[in-house]
């Protein structure tokens, strides 16, 4: 059955973003694709995939739920790592199938012990180190145990990675405090490398930091929000390009949602349009209905703020958001229809609505709004 609206998933946008992405970091550095939170909103079981073909073969994930499902999908050799949730009777499925795990407390270590036994596999694990997020991460106490137990069990633990995660590098604001981590990240490194635990790689950049402090690349980088065509923030769009002659955005989106008009409909001057009296006709105007409201991920604060294409042109989203419509004002458009498609976010004729526009005006930045979008609108791939 048919969705009321349509995400369409560009295979040429991704492919453009993971190419740029790769120049940016060289050939040596591994790109981790982050597909947590449902491939952020762009659907991990038609995402992944696609990202394989564009060649990604190391995949990261929050939890072992999310690795279920990637795993299920991909087709060619691959890796797969969580960065955060296992429930407790999720080692043994992670374990036998050799997916990476951060150890991110000592607890952790301890505990898989158990599993590691009983499978006689080893647990290839990630050292999540605590520099200065105050996040997951083991502290210097923390650390020095999860040292001894893997020391005392060298046999059940391959020693994958060593990593840690910045706070906020995609604001300057973060400046010093993202500075003082990558200090610690290094003094910790060469603790980790005194104690005799030598891990395969070393791994700390996200998308931002990545782009904004090239020392950080080591050598994974974890890249989520700009391989689906978005900038972690104006400020690092505006760090890359201050001193490119070419100015253009070399990020393509990769998703376009669209939506089509279930009916049209004349409102005289005077009268309120859909809920209360949010909205009051100015003059005789047209209306059209389109099936995509708050439940779709189209926020209430847009309610009398957003804009949709029709026709190759804008329309102003008129009234409250309800759960499962919005009325767009379409009095100055010609031959509007019923069936006519309806661009939530993306290209229609000269115009585009990108999510950046659409999350400002209602103060969701682009990670909340992509990964807000429900798992039940259709996803389609698109060259
Ligand atoms: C641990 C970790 N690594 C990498 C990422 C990817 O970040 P970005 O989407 O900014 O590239 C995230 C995202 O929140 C994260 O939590």
């Amino acid at each position: 059955m048919q969705s009321t609206s349509i995400i369409e998933l560009s295979q040429s946008a991704l492919e453009n973003n993971l190419k740029f992405i790769q120049a940016q970091m060289g050939d040596s550095v591994i790109i981790s694709s982050v597909v947590k939170g449902n491939a952020y909103g762009h659907g991990i079981e038609e995402t992944a995939p696609i990202m394989e073909l564009c060649g990604i073969k190391h995949f990261s994930v929050f939890s072992a739920d999310e690795a279920v499902r990637v795993k299920n999908v991909l087709k060619g050799d691959h890796t797969i790592m969580i960065m955060g949730y296992i429930p407790d009777d999720g080692f043994d499925w992670v374990i036998d199938n050799g997916i990476e795990f951060y150890i991110s407390d000592s607890d952790r270590a301890k505990n898989v012990l158990e599993v590691t036994r009983r499978l006689n596999k080893k647990a290839i694990v990630h050292i999540d180190l605590e520099t200065g997020m105050n996040r997951t991460g083991l502290n210097q106490t923390d650390l020095q145990k999860a040292i001894e137990i893997i020391k005392n069990n060298r046999d059940q633990f391959h020693i994958r990675g060593v990593c840690t995660h910045f706070a906020g590098a995609e604001s300057i604001s973060n400046y010093v405090r993202i500075q003082k981590q990558i200090k610690v990240a290094a003094e910790l490194f060469d603790y980790m490398k005194k104690e005799g635990m030598k891990p395969d790689i070393r791994h700390a950049a996200c998308s931002a930091a990545a782009m904004v402090y090239p020392d950080t690349r080591l050598d994974m980088v974890r890249i989520g929000i700009m391989q689906y065509g978005f900038w972690p923030s104006r400020e690092t769009f505006i760090h890359y390009i201050h001193e490119k002659t070419d100015k253009r955005d070399p990020l393509k989106r990769v998703l376009r949602w669209t939506s089509k008009i279930m009916d049209v409909k004349d409102v005289e001057q005077g009268e309120f349009i859909s809920y209360g009296n949010y909205y009051q006709a100015y003059e005789n105007m047209k209306i059209a209905i389109i099936p995509v409201g708050y439940y779709d991920g189209y926020s209430r604060a847009l309610s009398n703020q957003g804009k949709v294409l029709i026709n190759n042109k804008r329309a102003s989203v008129i009234g409250m958001v309800n759960m499962n419509m919005v009325i767009a004002d379409v009095t100055n458009l010609p031959n509007v229809d019923i069936g006519d498609e309806v661009v939530i976010i993306g290209k229609q004729g000269d115009y585009e609505l990108s999510v950046a526009s659409f999350s400002e005006l209602s103060n969701q930045v682009n990670y909340e709004l992509l990964t807000r979008l429900p798992m039940d609108i259709n996803r389609i791939k698109t060259k």
